[in-house]
């Protein structure tokens, strides 16, 4: 059975999961966003759907009818709420703002309709409004970093589910027909399901980009810095995925090698605090979760850290 998309929020993630599914044979219905230029390119992206541009706190405008009139509310949010399934991938914070107001719109329209969104740290609650009209609601949330310019492949992506039952089996089978593997996450676990990405790989950003000053810093280019560090992260990802972080674990803490840590303590005083804190904060970590005693190795460190 052929079943309908809608898409409300049609930026990078949505965009991605609307031509991703439109492959595997969904047919694709409302494709909305704020302006009427990026509704248009979002449906190029995808191959197929109905253009819709919001039209402010009214409604939403189908292109080339008038704004704003309620006539135009009703036809555009039926529009909406013809597909099965409806996916909000708009930011986070416009979530709240958008389903009171679909909800108000939609009303009677949402009943059995399912409800996804694709934050990572909201739960299914933030669609309580609309689960309060009847509808499914529940989220679905791609690992996977969307840079905007490239619509990525999802197979082999982890997707963490959650939601009520019926938008839980729709989530999870959405998820696995796009070749990607689904984990339920309890609905109150959200938020440490999105810091542990952030504190495993948002964190590499920063400290990569502090590495790479501190080398420009006594002479090299970006590109030597790069060309020097990328490598080594490289193999060091290699090793962890082949036998885990403690097992790879390599550095002068891994060793005990305390009075290195001292002397980098001190050496990072002519840069700025947060490069301080930050080695400090990932040393003190290191030393809680990676030594063989951690409570012996964090006392070493922090009278390390403190001498430097
Ligand atoms: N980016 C990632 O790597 C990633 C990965 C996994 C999950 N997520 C989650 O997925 C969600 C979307 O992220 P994203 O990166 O795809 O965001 P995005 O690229 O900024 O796209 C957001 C889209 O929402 C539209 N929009 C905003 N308010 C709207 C409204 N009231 N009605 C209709 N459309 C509206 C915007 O329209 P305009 O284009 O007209 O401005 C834009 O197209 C977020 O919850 C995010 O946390 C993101």
């Amino acid at each position: 059975m052929t079943r309908t998309l809608s898409i409300v929020g049609a930026g990078r993630v949505g965009r991605t999961l609307g031509k991703r599914l439109r492959e595997r044979g969904w047919r694709i219905g409302a494709v909305v966003t704020r302006s009427a230029a990026t509704s248009r390119a979002a449906v190029r992206t995808i191959g197929a759907g109905a253009p819709l541009a919001w039209a402010g706190s009214v409604g939403i405008h189908l292109h080339g009818k008038r704004r704003g009139s309620g006539q135009d509310s009703a036809l555009d949010v039926t529009a909406i709420f013809a597909a099965d399934v409806i996916f909000l991938c708009t930011a986070d914070d416009d979530l709240p703002a958008l389903v009171r107001t679909l909800a108000k719109l939609g009303r009677a329209k949402c009943k059995g309709k399912i409800v996804l969104h694709t934050s990572a740290t909201l739960d299914r609650t933030v669609l309580a409004p609309l689960a309060r009209c009847g509808a499914a609601t529940g989220s679905l949330h791609p690992m996977q970093a969307f840079g905007g310019k490239l619509i990525p492949k999802l197979s082999g992506v982890i997707f963490g589910v959650e939601g009520d039952p019926k938008a839980r089996r729709m989530a999870q089978s959405i998820g696995k027909s796009l070749g990607g593997i689904t984990v339920t996450i309890n609905t109150r676990d959200k938020p440490i399901y999105h810091a542990a990405a952030v504190m495993a790989a948002g964190s590499t950003y920063p400290a990569i980009e502090a590495g790479v000053q501190l080398l420009m810093g006594i002479g090299f280019t970006r590109a030597r810095a790069m060309q020097t560090l990328v490598p080594l992260i490289r193999q060091i990802f290699d090793n962890i995925e082949r036998i885990g972080p403690r097992a790879a674990w390599t550095g002068p803490l891994s060793r005990g090698d305390y009075a290195i840590v001292a002397r980098h303590a001190r050496a990072l005083r002519r840069y700025p605090r947060e490069f301080r804190q930050s080695y400090a904060a990932s040393s003190l970590l290191a030393g809680r979760l990676l030594a063989k005693n951690p409570a012996v190795a964090v006392g070493k460190i922090k009278r390390a850290l403190a001498g430097g």
